[in-house]
């Protein structure tokens, strides 16, 4: 007897290469419509599912996965999981994949763009331009911005991504210190040039502050306007972490009230967001698309591996990237 082929559901499209390497084993269900997956059609589709690929935006909660009778495994294109339900998986055993370390340059890269965005101003120069409000040439006073030599970049959060952006930051002169869950060993502290300082410290001291914390109830809005107080009025926010991490009603007021330089975000409380955002009708904020890690090569590879966990959690293998 022929064996029945075990269902897949992907929320949305993936690179023809994966979806072919499900496609030799499972029957694959990928969602084509609007993004992200409707509800009430991803409870449908996957209640007689065995394997799903989801991203960062599906909602995969406790209601999910109750409905999902046959689910073994979910694999998420990500490194962040904060959208996946870990209580109700691992209740259900169900084992979960996700995507580090084969984004860390990307998203440590779109870091560095920020960083120095918005210390040279280049792309408030750019929406100046394309506004025809270039008035004056070369001026001593105008459309200047500041040096990245010699600042003190501040690192929350110092795994995989923070650790790459302190690789990057030392060769441009930056002074680097720290704050995370877990201080790391002297000697890597010494390779990448970074004291480890009190969260209070941290806030006081940056000259730019970067987020690089995961998104849990603990880091929920912890940058907030009690944090915006203690920061020096020169200083610029970057955050390519998770937009919860940061209260943005906080941050809006701050950036109005000039109580901080700047920010840069790659991510937001609720996404996408369009021009009526109050971020976005502010000259001092670089706004990005949550693109950490949207490199052709990095997708490819985030793709390869959300296939590769998947294909090992439901044989029963030893996953590459699980959360635990
Ligand atoms: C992730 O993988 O969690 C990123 O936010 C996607 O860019």
């Amino acid at each position: 007897m022929r064996k029945v082929k075990e269902k897949i559901l992907l929320t949305r499209k993936l690179h023809d290469f994966a979806v072919g390497e499900l496609k030799k084993r499972y029957r694959v269900i990928i969602h084509t419509g609007r993004i992200p997956m409707p509800r009430k059609e991803l409870m449908s589709k996957i209640r007689d599912a065995h394997g799903l690929v989801c991203f960062p935006y599906d909602s995969i909660d406790e209601q999910v996965i109750k409905s999902a009778k046959n689910l073994r495994v979910i694999s998420t294109y990500s490194v962040g999981y904060d959208h996946i339900d870990l209580d109700a998986a691992g209740r259900r055993r169900i084992k979960i994949g996700y995507t580090p370390d084969v984004l860390t340059d990307a998203t440590a890269d779109l870091t560095m763009t920020l960083i120095l965005d918005l210390l040279r101003r280049a792309t408030e120069g750019d929406r100046l331009i394309r506004a025809g409000k270039w008035s004056v040439i070369f001026g001593a006073h105008d459309y200047v911005g500041v040096d990245m030599q010699g600042k003190t970049l501040g690192i929350f959060g110092m795994g995989r991504i923070g650790q790459t952006v302190a690789r990057r930051a030392g060769p441009f002169g930056m002074r680097i210190i720290y704050n995370s869950r877990r201080r790391l060993g002297r000697k890597l502290e010494a390779e990448l040039g970074a004291k480890y300082v009190s969260f209070e410290r941290l806030v006081r001291d940056s000259d730019i502050l970067s987020v690089h914390v995961p998104y849990r109830s603990k880091t929920h809005q912890i940058i907030n306007k009690g944090v915006f107080k203690k920061m020096k009025r020169t200083a610029f926010l970057v955050n390519t972490a998770r937009g919860k991490i940061v209260n943005e009603g906080d941050l809006v007021a701050a950036l109005k009230t000039k109580r901080i330089a700047g920010a840069a975000l790659d991510v937001f409380d609720s996404e996408p967001v369009g021009r009526d955002h109050p971020l976005a009708r502010l000259e001092n904020v670089v706004l990005t698309p949550h693109i950490g890690s949207s490199t052709d090569e990095t997708r490819k590879k985030m793709a390869d591996l959300a296939v590769q966990n998947l294909i090992r959690g439901l044989g029963g293998k030893k996953m590459l990237h699980s959360v635990s």
